[in-house]
Formats: C-alpha cells, structure tokens, sequence
C-alpha cells in the first residue's frame, strides 16, 4: 500500500526533521511494507538519507529548471536535495491558487520528461458530486486531459473536494463507485485522500481498487500518521 502524508503548509524545518526521525525508527522498528511518501514544505527540504520505504517530495513546482517565476521552485532547487517526487494538481493549487488544467498537464509533462514519480490529483467539488456519478467521472476524466496515463511513475489520487480538511469523508460507497469507475481508464495506483484519519484508514484500504491513502490534517502528526501506517501493515 502507498501511505502518503501532504505537509502542506504545516511544520518548519527543525520540526519535519524531528517527524521524519520519528517515522524512520517506527517504520524501522515495525519492519513495514508499506510505501510511504511525505510532501513536506519547501523550505524543510533537504537531501534526507532515510530508508528506500520513505519518500520525500515536492508539493509544488514550476516546469522550469530555473527563471523568473517569483515565490516558485524548478528543479535547480529541487536536485539540489536529489527529491525525485512530485506533488502535482492538488485541489488546493487547482481551487485556492486559480491553476488551469493547461499547467498541471504542462507539470506533469515537465516533471515526466525528468523522470520524476508523480501523485496526480484530482477529485470533484460538491455541486459535481451532488449531481451524480456520471457528472462526477466527466469532471474527474477532464482533469485527466493532457496526461500520459501510460506513465510507469504515476500514482493517481482521487480527493473529492468537499472531503479535503472538511472532516468530511466520502463514504466507502461512493470511494468505491468512483474508484472502479476511474480504474477502467488509470491502470496506475489508486489513493484516496480526504478527511481520512486513523479510525477510517481501515475501512478505506480496504476498498477494491484503492492502493493507498493521501492524509493531510491527520498526518501531521507523526504519531497518528504511525498509527496508519501500522493498521497497513495489519491488514489480511
Ligand atoms: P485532509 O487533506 O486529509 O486534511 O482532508 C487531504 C489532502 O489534501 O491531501
């Protein structure tokens, strides 16, 4: 399973660094399978030496080794710290930060050609959901214009938008529904992400089709996060 925490713009250098200390002696210790991912902030990057099982990568960034583009990150700063992983179409960049399907396909692209492995995001806001399945898998096959789907480095993360850091989650149903409907076109690994917490993480996982979970709110701390990981490795 993939277990993947988004920072977002949570925690400062010195405390990712005491999480990512933390989370390498659990998954150590546990000896756990699962694959685990962390997106923190860009400014507590760093060139971590941490088990193969643990991922750091970037939440954002802009397809260019290097230019004018105030208050972004191309991948001159992001090989400084040898990340290859990246966060790209987040509902938060798409809906809060205005960027067009256009850009992230040119992200994914960009990061693509780098060779980059890619957590593409997409995921429906309520008035979709509200309308019913159909409009839901058109909105979210929409997001999916413009990327190569045959990719061997993409893992998809569908997340609704009414779940994210609402407390909001998607019932197991509706998780379901659209994860086999989004299957017949991603052939990559499939997340969930949205409101999950350790008391649903469970039930989720265990969902056909989902390979793993996407976690903000609930995963910045490191102990709850551990807690994921552990009812991963626990299931049959
Ligand atoms: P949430 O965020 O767990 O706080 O809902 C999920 C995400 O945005 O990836």
């Amino acid at each position: 399973m993939i277990i993947a925490s988004n920072f977002k713009t949570n925690h400062t250098r010195k405390s990712t660094l005491k999480y990512l200390k933390k989370l390498e002696h659990f998954v150590t210790q546990s000896g756990s399978k699962q694959d685990v991912y962390i997106f923190p902030p860009a400014t507590a990057l760093d060139p971590f030496s941490l088990p193969p099982r643990i991922k750091v990568g970037v939440q954002n960034a802009y397809p260019v080794e290097k230019g004018s583009f105030t208050g972004e990150i191309g991948l001159e700063q992001i090989n400084e710290f040898g990340l290859k992983t990246i966060l790209i179409g987040h509902s938060e960049r798409r809906h809060v930060m205005g960027e067009t399907q256009k850009l992230c396909a040119q992200k994914f692209e960009y990061f693509q050609e780098q060779g980059f492995k890619i957590v593409y995001c997409l995921g429906e806001p309520l008035e979709i959901r509200e309308e019913g399945i159909d409009s839901v898998i058109d909105y979210n096959h929409a997001q999916l214009e413009g990327i190569d789907l045959s990719y061997e480095n993409l893992i998809v993360a569908y997340e609704p938008v009414w779940a994210i850091g609402t407390g909001l989650t998607a019932t197991p149903q509706q998780i379901e529904e659209t994860l086999t409907k989004l299957r017949q076109k991603i052939k990559a690994p499939l997340l969930y992400g949205g409101s999950v917490k350790a008391n649903n993480t469970k039930e989720i996982l265990e969902i056909e089709n989902c390979d793993g979970i996407l976690v903000g709110t609930a995963s910045w701390d490191v102990d709850n996060f551990c807690q994921m990981i552990e009812i991963a490795d626990n299931l049959a």
